[in-house]
């Protein structure tokens, strides 16, 4: 087994391209009910005759109440270690796709952006009547609903579940980028007993297009004579595996890591030598972005902020070839947000860079995967083009602009809760 896994994981640099589709069978271990149960039948009916157009026709009640138990069970399931592992290989990777047929929203929930869903969402609806007054589909995480089926906000109509039916095109926008990100290094079938088109499909033109193939299921299936390596194993199991074999990120989040809760003295005195660290301060005086006469005086607004703040975690992280600081993370615990949040920043030089990118990716994997936090924010006091376009780049979204330690600050965020 890591023999096989060692072949992977040397074509995961991190340049390849890397595809990853996925099935039911990467829920399994979060308690996510299968589609069928063991005798086919939700109550009375057939399931397979409820994901139909024709079974919300003739029963949307009986559809609904369906999807409504669906999505009470999915909400009270927690993303696992597979999910956690995609999740920081989509901030890890620059060049990943991830492709699932699952609809329950755990790759979303673990932090992973940008997921192609074959099969729609759960937790979106859309107008049965497609009346003009309402977008194709929209969230909605009401569980359980209040009144079966639910009602259009803006014609009255009944709603219905936002995922693909039986019988239903898949959104021609998916399927293409899904086919496009099958000319990848390395493509991954995981959990799926590979069989419903197109999904099935993809496989096929991963191979043609000369990626290395690789399944993990724990049970053999048709794909699994097709691929180049079979990984005989649970995906919970077999991805973390896999990805302590990847060995550390790039950037090393261990310069620094103290508690500061409460604040200490020596907590202040740390946050002191940081910022008059020689090569911090070399940073801060020859870059001239910030307005301060000398790192001594940030070091005194910083060490300040941090004891007004509060913070509960504080960390700085490094080069790992360097071993330079390049910049902090904290976890602030005073209500400024809905819940705890990682607080992150750069050095002002660093924005713009390659680097800056990596550094914020690994932040974000960090944050959601170790940390499991649900929101982060970036703060740069550099306020320009450059940290725009990198946190723009990772996905984080302006927020708001504020004064923070006297400087103008532009505050970005992720929020998985949204
Ligand atoms: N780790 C990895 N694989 C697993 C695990 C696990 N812990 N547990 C089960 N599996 C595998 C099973 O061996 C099986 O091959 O997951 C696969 C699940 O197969 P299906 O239930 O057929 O699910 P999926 O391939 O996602 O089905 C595709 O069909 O039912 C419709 O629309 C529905 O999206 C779904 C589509």
């Amino acid at each position: 087994m890591r023999s096989i896994l060692h072949r992977v994981a040397r074509a995961l640099g991190s340049d390849a391209r890397i595809t990853v589709m996925t099935g039911a069978g990467v829920s399994a271990a979060s308690g996510v009910p299968t589609f069928r149960g063991a005798d086919g039948l939700w109550k009375d009916f057939r399931v397979d005759d409820l994901a139909t157009p024709q079974a919300f026709t003739r029963n949307p009640r009986a559809v609904w109440e369906w999807y409504d138990w669906r999505r009470q069970a999915i909400a009270g399931c927690q993303p696992n270690a597979a999910h956690h592992v995609l999740a920081s290989w989509s901030l890890r990777f620059p060049r990943f796709t991830l492709i699932t047929q699952n609809v329950d929203g755990l790759h979303e929930r673990a932090g992973a952006s940008d997921v192609l869903r074959l099969h729609g969402s759960i937790w979106d609806v859309g107008c049965w009547n497609q009346c003009a007054g309402s977008p194709h589909r929209w969230r909605d995480d009401s569980v359980p609903f209040p009144v079966l089926p639910p009602s259009c906000p803006h014609c009255g109509g009944p709603l219905r579940p936002g995922v693909v039916w039986f019988g239903e095109l898949l959104d021609s926008e998916v399927v293409d980028r899904s086919l496009d990100a099958t000319r990848c290094d390395v493509f991954f079938t995981v959990g799926t007993s590979a069989i419903v088109y197109p999904a099935a499909g993809f496989l096929d033109h991963a191979r043609s297009h000369g990626a290395m193939t690789v399944e993990i299921n724990p049970e053999a299936t048709p794909a699994s004579s097709t691929v180049d390596v079979v990984v005989p194993e649970r995906a919970e199991l077999a991805l973390p595996e896999l990805d302590a074999t990847l060995g550390a990120h790039p950037l090393a989040l261990t310069t620094e890591r103290l508690r500061l809760e409460p604040l200490l003295p020596r907590h202040v005195e740390a946050a002191h030598q940081l910022w008059t660290h020689p090569e911090v301060r070399r940073y801060l005086w020859d870059d001239r972005i910030i307005p301060r006469e000398t790192a001594e005086e940030v070091a005194r607004a910083s060490a300040a902020d941090f004891a007004r703040h509060r913070f509960g975690l504080w960390l700085v992280y490094g080069h790992e070839e360097s071993g330079m600081p390049v910049g902090f993370c904290g976890l602030r615990t005073d209500g400024v947000g809905p819940g705890p949040e990682l607080l992150f920043g750069l050095y002002p030089t660093y924005w713009g860079r390659g680097f800056a990118q990596e550094a914020s990716r690994a932040v974000l994997a960090h944050a959601f995967t170790t940390l499991r936090l649900p929101r982060v924010t970036a703060a740069t006091d550099a306020p320009n083009e450059r940290s725009a376009r990198t946190l723009s780049a990772i996905g984080m979204r302006f927020d708001r602009r504020a004064e923070h330690n006297g400087l103008d600050t532009l505050f970005y965020s992720i929020d998985l809760r949204r």
